[in-house]
Formats: structure tokens, sequence, C-alpha cells
């Protein structure tokens, strides 16, 4: 798993490098390049990979749309670290974009992330007709804004220091974090013209989703900032509504276990060709970073 990890992350940096290489030469190259390169786990990228297995999707086509949805992702968290959000110095073990170039740079490399995802959807290179292209441009920018990404990050701040019910801190975490995972299993879903499959993988990938922030809760919770690369011990501080603050860890680690075994449900018709995924998955649930 961690080799196949590390191929797609590679792979996924090569593609983002020679993106922006073939791009015109401006002052925010370089602070969003700091933001997306080198770092980052690439765990999105993966799991289109895995979906893409299950639907036969051509790797290549899939690590530019991973390179795309890696933007985004990069995007959020610039603008997850600025002082009116979470206010963290440190990101992927350097500083945070904003501590290194400033705010307003951090803020505008930020916008520039976000929308370079869509150039590179469009763009001629990608191997796919353009009905599928709009589709994917379609469905990405609804999981990034305010039904998803933006919509969520809305949500995780203003529920700071206020008891929050189960279901409300669900629906946030599924919208800030759920929404991109659900496009990067709806994409290969998408591409095989599959139809009748969308909604099972769209549930199926804000389930992972939420899985992966609620790991990246605990991680706050328990582990250590050297290892993560990000300040830990951050959540607590400032009053962030998770299931930890809610059920406490060790219910929410049980709670965890369960929403697993609910993927592997979903993920049971597929057999062995699901095995990337669940892999995957069992590395989301148990890891450290
Ligand atoms: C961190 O995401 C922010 C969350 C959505 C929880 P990742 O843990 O995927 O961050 P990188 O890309 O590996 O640094
Ligand atoms: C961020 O969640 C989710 C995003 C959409 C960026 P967190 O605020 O918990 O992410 P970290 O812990 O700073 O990486
Ligand atoms: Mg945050
Ligand atoms: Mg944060
Ligand atoms: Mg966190």
């Amino acid at each position: 798993m961690k080799r196949k990890l590390n191929k797609i992350a590679k792979d996924t940096n090569i593609y983002l490098k020679k993106y922006f290489k073939s791009q015109k030469k401006t002052d925010l190259i370089l602070p969003m390049v700091y933001s997306l390169l080198p770092g980052g786990k690439k765990i999105r990228s993966k799991i289109l990979i895995d979906v893409g297995k299950i639907f036969k999707i051509k790797y290549r086509d899939l690590i530019q749309i991973g390179a795309a949805v890696e933007c985004i992702h990069a995007y959020s968290l610039i603008h997850d670290d600025l002082p009116c959000m979470d206010n963290d110095n440190l990101r992927r073990g350097k500083l945070s974009t904003h501590k290194k170039f400033g705010e307003s740079t951090a803020i505008l490399a930020g916008n520039s992330l976000l929308t370079i995802a869509f150039q590179i959807l469009s763009q001629k290179n990608l191997w796919l007709n353009d009905k599928i292209k709009i589709k994917l441009i379609n469905l990405i920018s609804e999981c990034s804004g305010h039904s998803g990404i933006a919509g969520g990050q809305y949500s995780d701040l203003n529920f700071e220091r206020k008891k929050i019910p189960f279901n409300k801190i669900i629906q946030m975490q599924v919208k800030k974090t759920g929404k991109l995972f659900s496009f990067c299993c709806m994409a290969p879903v998408i591409i095989s013209k599959k139809v009748n499959y969308l909604d099972k993988f769209d549930k199926i990938g804000s389930d992972i989703g939420l899985l992966f922030q609620i790991v990246d809760d605990l991680i706050d919770y328990s582990g250590k900032t050297r290892k993560a690369g990000k300040k830990t011990k951050k959540d607590l501080k400032h009053g962030k509504a998770t299931l930890i603050s809610l059920l406490g860890h060790k219910n929410t680690i049980i709670y965890a276990n369960k929403l697993k075994l609910n993927i592997y449900k979903k993920l049971h018709i597929f057999g062995n060709k699901a095995e990337d995924l669940r892999n995957t998955i069992e590395y989301i649930l148990g890891r450290s970073k």
C-alpha cells in the first residue's frame, strides 16, 4: 500500500511540476508551488486510482484528474491555516504559506490553485471527451464551493465553542472533507458511464472522507507535531466541534471502526477488484500523519 501510494504521489508531483513549468511565469507561481510540492500524502489521488481500478480507467487520465484535486486540496489548506481561520504556522513540516509569503499572497495563491484545477481539467491534453470533462468540472465545482469545502469550513468555524449535535458535526465534516473524496470516487464512474453506480460511490466517497477527517481529529488529539507535520492538540484549544469533543476519544475510535465496516459492506459486491481501495481505507484508519 505504502509503495503504491508513493508511486502515485511521485507521478502526481511529476505531472504538477511539468504543468507549472508550462505556465506563464508570474510571481504567484512560487507560493503556489511551495504549497503544493513536495509533501502531502496524495491520498485523494490514491482513492481515484483505486476506484479507477474497479472501473478500468486509464492511470494516466486519473493522475491528471488527481493533480487537479490536489490543487484544490492545497488551496483549502492554505486558507485553512490563515489567521482568520485555524491560525496555523506549520503545514507539511514547513512554514504555512502565509507565514512564508504573507497573508495577501497566501490568499491569492490559494485562489489561483483553486482556479488552476479547472484549467487542468478543461485542457486538451486530458484525453477524455468534452461532455465527460464538463461533468467532472461541474461536480468538482460543487464539491469545492458552498455545498462542499467552503461551506463545511464555514460551519467548522461557526461551530467553535458551541455545543453542536452529532448530525450537524457529521454534516460539517462531510462537506469540508468528504465531498472532495466523493468526487474522487465518482469521477471514475462518470468516465466509465456506469451512471447507476454514481449514488453508491457518492456515499462511499463521503464516508471515506468522513473517516479521514475523524482520524485527522484523532491525530490532533493524541498525535505528535513532528510526525504529523502540523501542530497537534489545537482542536481542543479552539473549541472545535468534533466527534471527540462530543463523544470522547474512545467512542470516536469505536465509531470510526463501525464506519469502516459500513464502507466495506458497500464494497462487498466488487470482491477482489476493491482490494486496493480496502487497503487504502485500512491505511487511513491506522495512519499517524
Ligand atoms: C489535511 O489533509 C486536511 C484534512 C482534510 C483533514 P491531508 O492529511 O490529506 O493533508 P496532506 O495533503 O497529506 O498534507
Ligand atoms: C481542514 O480540517 C479541512 C479542510 C477542508 C482544509 P482541519 O482544520 O482539521 O485540517 P488540519 O488539521 O489543519 O490539516
Ligand atoms: Mg480547519
Ligand atoms: Mg486546520
Ligand atoms: Mg485537523
